[in-house]
């Protein structure tokens, strides 16, 4: 099982010959669908070059405090606070010795110092040194501080010495970090179905009646709970979206396909979100040649009404399972969301506003209310990724 897909890794590569290894760590993490931030040291770029190690992340490689020729400051912050993990390969004896005395003289150092996520590191340096005593006090000192330590094997080291200090092989961190998250991640076991975009209702072969819905808000949704360790099934409509790493996608047409495979999904799911924009309507009957304006002269199309899908699966909803809709509103927002939420027999609507700027259709950004049977929480403007988690934060509460 790949709990690696959508996570946010930042790997740490201090000056050990066994840097060469990171490149293949990388590769492995990138491969699995992770994102991951490299951090290097000053002496780790004398041992692998930081354009082997962008080409393979598609991120510049952080290791200075500025950009020297434009002063632009890199912010250990951000990075720390955007990290799902972080792991060192290699840590040397000198940089295992700065995390645990909190010696902040390297860009490496100080996104440890205000890392909060879990952090790993997988020592690697010469027999001597680590089994010197500096070294056992600073890695207990590390342990003692919730630091997990991957334990170096026992072979040939780069002075042609054998003993204790090789770093563990590449696979095997990728598998321990792998682990990590499928036992730690909130959502890990939950199986959540996310419905997006728009649907398209054919009238002939070349028109069809849609709406202006991007996907972009369902597609962040659906990553974002893949990263918080769910199975995730995205129903989408049609989208100009690339499929999310790590999540099984599905693409349908109409509202009725679209029915259909969320209903499939539905019942074994423990969560699901619809955010589709599901045309109402359907042309009544479908014409398998394009319609000519002077031949066929039509002037109206008769419609049928479609499923709701939100409302259909509200109406089959086990006990424990969480059913979420989204409602866009142009007036009387939360009147019409509540009232959506007990027809649906939905627990959570998402109420957004198109009358707000920079929420809706299209925008990268969304400001949302979050609306429940018993409580109603109004959040600012924030990119549609920020708002997946804070709607997925609410889930993870109520499940
Ligand atoms: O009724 P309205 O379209 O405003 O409701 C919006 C909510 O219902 C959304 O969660 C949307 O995905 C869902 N819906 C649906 N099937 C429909 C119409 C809406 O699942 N036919």
């Amino acid at each position: 099982m790949n709990n690696l897909a959508g996570k946010h890794i930042i790997l740490g590569i201090s000056g050990g010959i066994a840097a060469y290894k990171s490149v293949t760590l990388l590769r492995l993490l990138v491969k699995a669908g992770a994102e991951v931030q490299v951090v290097i040291t000053p002496n780790g770029k004398e041992f692998i070059t930081p354009v082997t190690l962008s080409s393979l992340s598609g991120k510049p490689v952080v290791s200075e405090f500025f950009t020297a020729n434009t002063g632009e400051w890199h912010s250990h912050v951000s990075l720390g606070l955007w990290a799902d993990v972080m792991i060192v390969a290699p840590a040397t004896a000198s940089t295992l010795a700065k995390m645990a005395n909190g010696v902040a003289d390297n860009m490496l150092i100080t996104t440890y110092l205000s890392a909060k996520c879990p952090v790993f590191v997988a020592p690697a340096m010469d027999l001597d040194m680590m089994a010197h005593p500096s070294t056992t006090r600073n890695l207990a000192t590390l342990r003692a501080d919730g630091v997990r330590i991957i334990e170096p094997e026992v072979g040939e080291l780069a002075s042609h010495l054998v003993g204790r200090g090789r770093m563990e092989e590449p696979e095997n961190i990728a598998t321990v970090l792998n682990d990590f998250f499928g036992e730690n991640s909130p959502l890990a076991g939950r199986k959540v179905l996310v419905t997006a975009g728009p649907t398209y209702e054919r009238i002939d072969p070349v028109r069809f009646i849609g709406n202006f819905s991007t996907g972009k808000m369902g597609y962040a949704i659906a990553a974002e709970a893949a990263r918080l360790g769910a199975d995730v099934t995205l129903v989408s409509g049609p989208t100009a979206l690339p499929d999310p790493q790590g999540v099984t996608t599905v693409r349908v047409e109409s509202a009725r396909q679209m029915l259909e495979a969320a209903q499939k999904a539905f019942a074994d799911s423990d969560v699901a979100v619809m955010c589709a924009a599901v045309a109402d309507y359907a042309p009544a009957h479908y014409v398998d040649r394009k319609i000519k304006r002077e031949h066929d002269k039509v002037d109206s199309i008769e419609l049928v009404r479609n499923p709701d899908i939100a409302a259909t699966l509200g109406a089959t909803k086990r006990p424990g399972q969480i059913l979420v809709g989204f409602a866009l509103e142009t007036d009387n927002g939360e009147s019409n969301a509540r009232e959506k939420l007990s027809r649906k027999n939905l627990d959570m609507i998402v109420l957004n506003s198109l009358a707000d700027k920079g929420a809706g259709f299209g925008t990268d950004t969304n400001k949302v209310t979050i609306i429940t049977r018993s409580s109603e929480e109004i959040f600012p403007l924030k990119s549609k990724q920020d708002v997946a988690a804070d709607i997925l934060n609410r889930i993870i509460k109520d499940l």
